[in-house]
């Protein structure tokens, strides 16, 4: 964890932050002189430049390359044009120092090779390691310092720094790698709670310490991927997740960021997720944005919420779900623009430009 020095440096830092960069007072709720954009999965592999530095390197060496990763953060950024760039980096990695095999396979994802399924491999996982995670955070200072000047319009990009949620890890964890119906994770969770308590502890430690690397080296807030919790019903949300969610929610918000927690399929979980006491939720595009937004409730402000694949729509019908998502947030202030999930492969980056130039446009104060 943290040093109570770093703690406090961070916090002067995010107030400074607060008066210098839309997106993060937009997370903090205060007013704004325009809705703040970006895009879930900004770098991937629907964007020519991502290709081009990804046939030369695997997944794992951009992420562990902290000159590949800020570049490739970076050029996704400024081609856009948005207000936040998302360090370019993976859910998984701190799989690694927790002593867990994984490696991506193309086509099919992530693969862990010995899945969890007993309390004593729970047991084996190491959480003495996290310091080996440093490579992000050094990707991080590199993405801070290039966009550390104002932009033309006075306004400093928000650097976010990102970690999963301690179920949707257990998800890889458990399941070997995506899963459907979650069959295994779900076992061990209904039939030895105590294990399942570990697991979720361990992962906590791993979590706190590698987003404090995060926010020591810039990053302004810290977004915290739940993507898979809407497996999950409300009940079983409040009894095997919401625990150990807001500990790391209050661990986070305690280095003196504004958190973000998305989920994907959560409209029944949103007002739950909520207290975990996170500054934002984000908003999958199956629930209507203001609906949505009174499920989290006033405390909160919301992310979202533009269905990924709307981007492969004519321009018109584009142009007007945007301005359907806009009018529904009304200029209230807390709303960040972006998309329900991430950004598919195939989707015409002209598109995602146009999105970004739009939501400037349309809801100007
Ligand atoms: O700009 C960005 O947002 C990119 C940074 C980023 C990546 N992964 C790089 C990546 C982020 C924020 C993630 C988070 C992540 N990783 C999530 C949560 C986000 C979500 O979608 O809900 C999850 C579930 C993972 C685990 C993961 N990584 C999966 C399931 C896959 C395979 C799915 C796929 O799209 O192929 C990955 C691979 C991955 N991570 C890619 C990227 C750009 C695509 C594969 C590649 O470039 O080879």
């Amino acid at each position: 964890m943290a040093d109570t020095s770093i703690v406090i440096e961070t916090s002067k830092r995010v107030a400074a932050a607060a008066t210098d960069s839309r997106f993060v007072r937009a997370c903090l709720r205060q007013q704004v002189d325009r809705t703040p954009v970006w895009f879930l999965r900004q770098a991937g592999r629907y964007m020519p430049e991502y290709m081009t530095v990804r046939k030369q390197y695997s997944l794992l060496d951009i992420c562990r390359t902290p000159e590949i990763a800020a570049e490739v953060t970076i050029t996704a950024a400024e081609r856009l044009d948005v207000d936040a760039a998302i360090i370019f980096a993976d859910l998984l990695l701190p799989f690694t120092p927790m002593g867990l095999d994984f490696e991506f396979v193309n086509g099919e994802g992530p693969v862990v090779h010995k899945p969890i399924r007993t309390r004593e491999q729970i047991e084996a996982l190491r959480t003495d390691r996290a310091d080996e995670l440093i490579y992000v955070a050094k990707a991080i200072e590199k993405v801070r310092s290039h966009f550390a000047a104002p932009r033309a319009d006075g306004d400093r990009l928000g650097i976010i720094g990102f970690i999963g949620a301690p179920f949707t890890l257990a998800s890889y964890m458990i399941e070997g790698g995506s899963s459907r119906n979650y069959v295994e994770m779900k076992r061990l969770m209904y039939s030895d709670i105590s294990a399942w308590q570990l697991l979720m502890e361990k992962l906590n430690t791993v979590l706190a310490e590698y987003a404090a690397q995060q926010v020591q080296a810039g990053a302004d807030v810290i977004q915290i991927f739940d993507s898979w919790a809407g497996a999950l019903a409300v009940n079983d949300y409040r009894e095997f997740v919401l625990p150990y969610t807001r500990d790391l929610v209050q661990r986070v918000k305690a280095l003196g960021v504004p958190v973000i927690y998305f989920g994907v399929d959560t409209a029944s979980l949103l007002s739950t997720m909520s207290e975990t006491g996170a500054d934002v939720l984000g908003l999958d595009w199956r629930v209507p944005l203001d609906e949505g937004w009174k499920l989290a409730g006033d405390a909160c402000g919301v992310q979202g919420n533009l269905d990924p694949i709307a981007l492969f729509a004519p321009h018109d019908v584009l142009k007007q779900r945007v301005k359907d998502v806009l009018d529904a947030a009304a200029n209230r202030p807390g709303h960040i623009f972006n998309l329900g999930h991430g950004i598919v492969p195939g989707t015409p980056v002209e598109n995602v430009i146009a999105v970004s130039r739009w939501v400037k446009e349309m809801s100007a104060r």
